[in-house]
């Protein structure tokens, strides 16, 4: 087992010592695999839309996702709300008065992964929904970047921004952005440019290379040992070495790595070259 997984392992690094190319690998908008797009969302019957099949919110966050590169994540309740628009208003009203802390039907598992986190709801009563309470209680915010972004019918972000900052106190909030429920439902090619207008702003791609997972050739040889039953140089617990997150290390992660550090390379080189002219 040991000499096939070395004999891959001695194929991977070959294929990317000398085949990796940034140019192969450059998507339309590039995947950042540190972003995540949390999102809380309802469909059915709701303010100024009618009957829904997705969600507002939903919408918004997946045109977020398309913009980013980003990974989006679904944040659902054990408990179905209400399709009814009365029936949801009612019951908003009581998990408001209750304090309530909605369980959670989802949870990400590798939320360590992930440096900025767009987070998206809809505002209810002035508020987040309580789901939201406790989406941002369940995992540790700090040190990462929090962009909350939100759909209303005219309360615009009402406050939510403060509320977060007080929920995720070591967590670096920024002010996000806001956009009516029925433009993201109905009106997508505006609700794209106020997207575009925020990470335009925001300079987001710097944004997000100043927090993207930088690896070191250390990184590879740690790896490479741990994939060889080899005992490794460093302590692994803690490392992001799962890169297509599919929930184990293997020689995918170590292929995506090499290309990753030749990419680092590459940028370094060329901004060398472009402050030399
Ligand atoms: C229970 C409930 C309460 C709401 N309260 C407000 C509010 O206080 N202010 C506001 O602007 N919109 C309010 N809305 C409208 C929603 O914020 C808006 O329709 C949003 O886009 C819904 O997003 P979703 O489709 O992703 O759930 C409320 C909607 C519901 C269902």
């Amino acid at each position: 087992m040991k000499k096939f997984l070395s004999v891959i392992c001695a194929g991977v690094l070959a294929v990317g010592s000398f085949s990796f190319n940034h140019s192969t690998v450059t998507a339309e908008t590039e995947q950042h695999d540190n972003v995540l797009i949390a999102y809380f969302s309802r469909a059915g019957e709701n303010y100024n839309v009618g009957v829904v099949e997705r969600g507002n919110t939903e919408l918004l966050a997946e045109i977020v996702a398309e913009e980013t590169g980003g990974e989006l994540f679904r944040i659902e309740t054990v408990f179905e709300y209400p399709s009814d628009y009365d029936e949801m208003l009612t019951v908003a009203t009581q998990e408001r008065n209750e304090n309530a802390r909605p369980e959670l039907k989802t949870k990400i598992s590798n939320f360590d992964e992930y440096d900025v986190i767009f987070v998206g709801y809809p505002i209810w009563w002035g508020d987040m929904p309580m789901a939201m309470y406790n989406f941002f209680e369940s995992y540790d915010f700090s040190n990462k970047t929090v962009i909350p972004f939100n759909t209303h019918e005219g309360s615009g972000q009402s406050g939510t921004v403060s509320t977060i900052r007080e929920l995720c106190p070591d967590a670096n909030v920024m002010n996000g952005f806001a956009v009516r429920g029925s433009v993201a439902q109905n009106q997508s090619e505006n609700a794209r440019t106020i997207v575009q207008n925020w990470l335009d702003t925001n300079d987001f791609s710097s944004l997000v290379q100043h927090t993207e997972t930088i690896y070191t050739i250390q990184d590879v040889r740690n790896l490479q040992d741990f994939l060889l039953h080899r005992p490794t140089e460093e302590n692994l617990s803690g490392k992001a070495y799962d890169l297509n997150h599919d929930g184990i290390w293997n020689v995918f992660d170590l292929c995506l790595m090499k290309q990753k550090l030749l990419n680092q390379v590459d940028a370094v080189s060329s901004a060398t070259v472009d402050g030399k002219n």
